[in-house]
């Protein structure tokens, strides 16, 4: 696991987005998976930015979306297509039906989630992962207890994530129970995995996915059973990290080739 402390969310967004645009300019054809949330959104401003000033092209790629709320359709205000297309999907060449976002109004969700993971199968894999952490250490909208060999399934959104998430609805009880989402096995498959965390609030869960024990109590600690994941974090979601001068210089110390 690198960990890349930046002064700011908005230097860590650009380190990751040059990460993700080296991976674009080799492959053409990657395969993203992406997250919904105010984390990536300095990361979605950026790619934006690259695909218009320096004309990265997205004309290949394919992406899957980690969740989307049970109940809510691609018009909903608050749906995760609504966001993905609102902040970035509408800037970007990338043709429609490269675009997968689980359907929140599937009428058999279990034939859904099986047909999802077939797609990102068809489509090679994820070759890389963009995540998030929730406050309860969740990952996609893998609660705690979920299952590390899971795929994609519907999940019962625990109090912490309702409670977390109710702002961007109009009355609080109009926030879904359930949401269809990635399981932890899914996020496991993929080749890389990009993990941003951002302000005081993440630093507990933060430290407890770095420095924790791996444990379904804290979902994210899976990840330090990946191969190939990149934290980047403010100095704030570092606040709690014991190791944060080690894995400063650590990272300060690799070569060129290994950051990117
Ligand atoms: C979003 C997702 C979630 C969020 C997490 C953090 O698609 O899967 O795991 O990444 O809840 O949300 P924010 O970024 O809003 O703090």
């Amino acid at each position: 696991m690198d960990v890349i402390i930046q002064p700011n969310p908005e230097a860590a967004a650009r380190m990751a987005a040059r990460v993700m645009a080296d991976l674009i300019r080799n492959k053409p054809d990657t395969v993203l998976g992406l997250a919904t949330g105010s984390t990536p959104l300095g990361l979605y401003r950026e790619l934006i930015r690259l695909h218009r000033e320096e004309g990265l092209d997205f004309s290949r790629v394919t992406t899957f979306n980690l969740d989307e709320y049970v109940g809510l359709g691609p018009d909903h205000p608050a749906s995760y297509h609504t966001f993905m297309f609102k902040h970035l999907f509408h800037a970007l060449n990338i043709p429609r039906e490269h675009i997968h976002i689980p359907d929140g109004l599937a009428k058999d969700i279990p034939a859904h989630c099986a047909s999802y993971e077939d797609a990102i199968r068809d489509a090679g894999g994820i070759d890389m992962q963009v995540l998030g952490i929730g406050a309860n250490g969740h990952i996609g909208f893998n609660e705690p207890m979920s299952s590390f060999t899971s795929h994609t399934t519907m999940t019962t959104l625990a109090s912490r994530t309702r409670q977390d998430n109710a702002p961007f609805f109009e009355r609080e009880e109009m926030m879904p129970h359930h949401a269809i989402t990635m399981g932890i096995g899914t996020i496991m498959e993929s080749r890389q995995c990009l993990m941003l965390a951002f302000g005081r609030r993440k630093a507990r869960p933060v430290a407890q996915m770095i420095e924790g024990s791996v444990t379904p109590l804290v979902p994210a600690s899976v990840l330090q059973q990946h191969p190939a994941v990149r934290v980047f974090l403010d100095k704030e979601a570092a606040s709690e990290l014991r190791g944060a001068g080690y894995d400063r210089r650590l990272y300060e110390n690799k070569p060129e080739w290994q950051k990117t």
